[in-house]
């Protein structure tokens, strides 16, 4: 198809988009903006909802806000409205700190979960968990082409609690469990390609082991069904600020699920997870249910600011979500396909849709270069090294006619 074709085509998909009216909800201009994998749009509830935060809650009410204006309660009330968007029933995630606490949390309770590591043997850390003996779990398994924070804190929860970490591709990661697993760190969408793991197989594979499953949802949550609770998934972690739209270091998430809860052991038991935190006592007793994954002071701020983003999602199924991010880059596969040169990309992106994110990689020569330019014509994604360049599709405000306009102009642009 050529430009006279694909135009009039795009237009027919914009006027069949089901979602094609949430876009209003967003302060957008006329930029292109594929970049909400990264940083999402601005949701025009938030300004004002910040402002009553800020002038109100903290300006009038004070400290009152902790009990009158929610406050305290934030973390598990904004985690419950993000359940049903990840396929996890209430009570099992809290809101806070950052992604890359959340993997230190959750790599340091799978082991502890396991009985694996060496915490608990003489010489060892002590840990109600660790009593595993030499030939013990042992192992901690992370996705070789995960985004490198996870890998850094892996390899630092693998120093903490005596235990080797092992890259290993995930497609990989079914010839490398044994018994020796304790647990298993991966991305449920590879932040560089776009592609999509399969979720329910390898959770699946790491079980059939004894072996603890954690996701990073950072590039799937708001993007696609995930089905935490369908799949059985032990822990999982993800940002906010990518396609739940919370904004800049917004906080992040931990689920932990509910059978597992009684025995989740955090590595960080500040004393907003105590339970009673008001006791102020010397011992620790950590507070039923996910509130344990909680650990300090809750950054309110952000949070609330996280809360009025997520209003957006009222009403909006999770798959007609993942029909819509399909279908646009379908659409962006094909008009890329019409209007660059042949050669000068290499699609990364899966062409499967069972492998797919919500995202189009595109290897080129002088991507850094190329993604600048394309910038500078108001097409914003980004670039990833050493080539690549990433096109995020946000359903909820990217239209076909971005796809197409983005795509004709990253054609011009050899
Ligand atoms: C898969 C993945 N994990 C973690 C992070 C970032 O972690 P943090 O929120 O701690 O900066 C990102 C950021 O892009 C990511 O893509």
């Amino acid at each position: 198809m050529s430009e006279p074709e694909l135009r009039p085509k795009a237009e027919k998909l914009d006027a069949a988009d089901e979602l094609a009216g949430l876009r209003a909800q967003f302060v957008l201009d006329d930029t292109v903006y594929l970049d909400g994998n990264s940083l999402g749009a601005l949701p025009r509830s938030v300004p004002g909802r910040v402002e009553d935060v800020v002038r109100r809650q903290w300006g009038s009410l004070r400290i009152r806000s902790w009990d009158e204006s929610g406050w305290w309660t934030a973390p598990e009330r904004i985690g419950d409205r993000i359940a049903p968007l990840v396929g996890a029933a209430a009570g099992q995630i809290v809101v806070g700190d950052s992604t890359s606490v959340n993997v230190f949390k959750a790599v340091v309770g799978a082991v502890r979960l396991a009985g694996g590591g060496t915490e608990g043997q003489p010489g060892g850390r002590q840990g109600p968990g660790g009593k595993q003996g030499p030939g013990g779990r042992d192992e901690i398994l992370v996705d070789a082409t995960t985004f490198p924070t996870d890998g850094y804190i892996a390899a630092s929860a693998a120093r903490l609690t005596g235990c080797t970490l092992r890259p290993v591709a995930p497609e990989e990661v079914p010839d490398a469990l044994s018994e020796r697993t304790a647990a298993v760190l991966l991305n449920h969408v590879d932040y560089r390609t776009g592609r999509l793991h399969d979720l329910p197989s390898l959770t699946a594979a790491i079980h059939a082991v004894g072996a603890v499953a954690i996701w990073d949802l950072c590039h799937s949550a708001g993007a696609l069904p995930v089905g935490l609770d369908e799949h059985g998934v032990d822990l999982a972690v993800g940002c906010t600020y990518k396609y739940l739209n919370g904004g800049p270091g917004s906080p992040a998430y931990l689920y932990v699920r509910e059978d597992l809860q009684p025995r989740f052991d955090s590595p960080l038991p500040g004393w907003n997870s105590h339970a009673d935190p008001f006791g102020m006592t010397p011992d620790y007793t950590p507070a039923p249910g996910a509130l344990r994954g909680r650990v300090g002071t809750p950054d309110i701020l952000s949070m609330l600011a996280l809360e009025a983003a997520l209003e957006v999602w009222d009403d909006v199924p999770i798959e007609a979500v993942r029909a819509k991010s399909l279908a646009l880059t379908d659409f962006f596969l094909e008009c890329v396909e019409a209007y660059v040169p042949e050669g000068a990309v290499e699609s990364l992106t899966p062409s499967a849709h069972a492998e797919r994110g919500s995202q189009a990689a595109l290897r080129c020569a002088g991507a850094g270069d190329v993604m600048r330019r394309l910038i500078a014509r108001g097409v914003v994604g980004d670039f990833r090294e050493p080539d690549v360049l990433r096109f995020g599709f946000t359903p909820l405000y990217v239209g076909f006619g971005d796809v197409e306009r983005a795509a004709r102009v990253l054609g011009e642009m050899f």
